[in-house]
């Protein structure tokens, strides 16, 4: 028997959620909305958020999976990637829970933890299997030979595929954060109305700041023309950088599928929540025959829930950390 409290707090959303033997009985999420006012994360505001957060959304996880504290066995936690000072307010909590209640402590890593959210729910891939990890911070693809067995084969040598999003967004002058936004107004464009050129990168490997670049360039030289093109184009300018972004990561991970012979594939992080991703990944595999794997809505975007799935596959073997564990692992996966 086993409840265990995870807690995720490494970016701007505070975040708690209960496994009840392996199976996630509460997944509380506190978006933080300040940041909209700034078109992106303030670090010294979010950490203050989220220690305004955290306790109310702890006593509201407890609630959700109708248990008490006294019931819980483990505490685990988001020991980065992340900002530090979000990072802290999660391991100060996690580490004073379980000095309080004397049970163990469990670190995750939160890249980890994105793809281990495909665990939450069925079906679950089987191992091995190719993960396309895209989120705000990163864009990956990972060989995952087992539950902590991971290998990166593939990732961003700069940008990450959510901050192409975001950042295209704040070009349209769409508020923060500003991918789920393209993502509606897509739904209403032509996907092929504008042409990006696919970055030329070697192996498994992305690109995404030259990629931006043109489209910025795009843009000032339709605008020299009519001063009118974002408003009047908006849909048709937001399915066609959704389209080229989409067939970027999908040609890269059906080299990395062929490359290692592998057909079980997964989309994990943020941007997995995309619809233009969801639908080309479903195409793609109709194509290439693969068995795909796409994450429920609540567990694409950051949550405690992969935390709390991570931790209970860390539990089962015992994988505790000690009271003098830092906030901030020093690998990044
Ligand atoms: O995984 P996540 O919640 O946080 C990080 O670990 O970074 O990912 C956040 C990123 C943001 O860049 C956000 O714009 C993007 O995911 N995102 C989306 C969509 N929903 C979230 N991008 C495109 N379409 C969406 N529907
Ligand atoms: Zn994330």
């Amino acid at each position: 028997m086993s409840v265990i409290l995870a807690i995720e707090s490494s970016c701007d959303d505070t975040s708690v959620a209960i496994c009840n033997n392996g199976k996630i009985t509460a997944n509380v999420i506190a978006n933080q909305t300040i940041h909209q006012n700034y078109g992106g994360v303030i670090p010294e505001l979010a950490s203050r958020v989220h220690q305004q957060n955290i306790v109310p959304a702890v006593q509201q996880a407890l609630i959700n999976a109708k248990v008490t504290k006294q019931d819980i066995n483990a505490v685990a936690f988001t020991r980065g990637p992340g900002l530090l000072g979000s990072l802290l307010v999660g391991v100060s909590f996690a580490k004073s829970f379980a000095l309080a209640l004397n049970i163990p402590l469990i670190s995750v890593n939160h890249m980890h933890a994105h793809i281990l959210a495909h665990f939450i729910d069925d079906p679950k891939p089987n191992f091995p299997f190719i993960c396309l990890t895209v989120s705000g911070g990163h864009t990956q693809i990972v060989l995952v030979k087992d539950y902590f067995d991971m290998e990166i084969i593939g990732e961003t040598l700069d940008d990450a595929a959510g901050e192409a999003f975001d950042k295209t967004a704040k070009l349209l002058a769409l508020p923060y954060p500003g991918g789920p936004l393209i993502d509606k107004h897509a739904q209403h464009g032509n996907p092929l109305a504008f042409k990006f050129a696919e970055p030329q990168i070697a192996d498994l490997n992305f690109s995404f700041s030259g990629f931006k670049t043109s489209i910025l360039y795009f843009i000032r030289k339709q605008e020299k023309d009519n001063p009118n093109f974002i408003t009047e184009n908006l849909d048709d300018i937001c399915a066609s950088v959704q389209h080229s972004i989409v067939q970027i990561l999908l040609n890269k991970l059906k080299k990395a599928a062929k490359q290692y012979g592998i057909k079980e594939i997964a989309i994990a992080g943020g941007v997995s929540a995309n619809s233009g991703l969801r639908n080309g990944l479903q195409q793609a595999a109709d194509e290439q025959g693969w068995k795909i794997y796409i994450p429920a809505f609540q567990y694409c975007t950051d949550n405690a829930g992969m935390i709390a799935i991570a931790g209970y596959q860390k539990y089962l073997k015992k994988d505790f950390v000690g009271q003098d564990v830092s906030p901030m692992a020093r690998m990044e996966f």
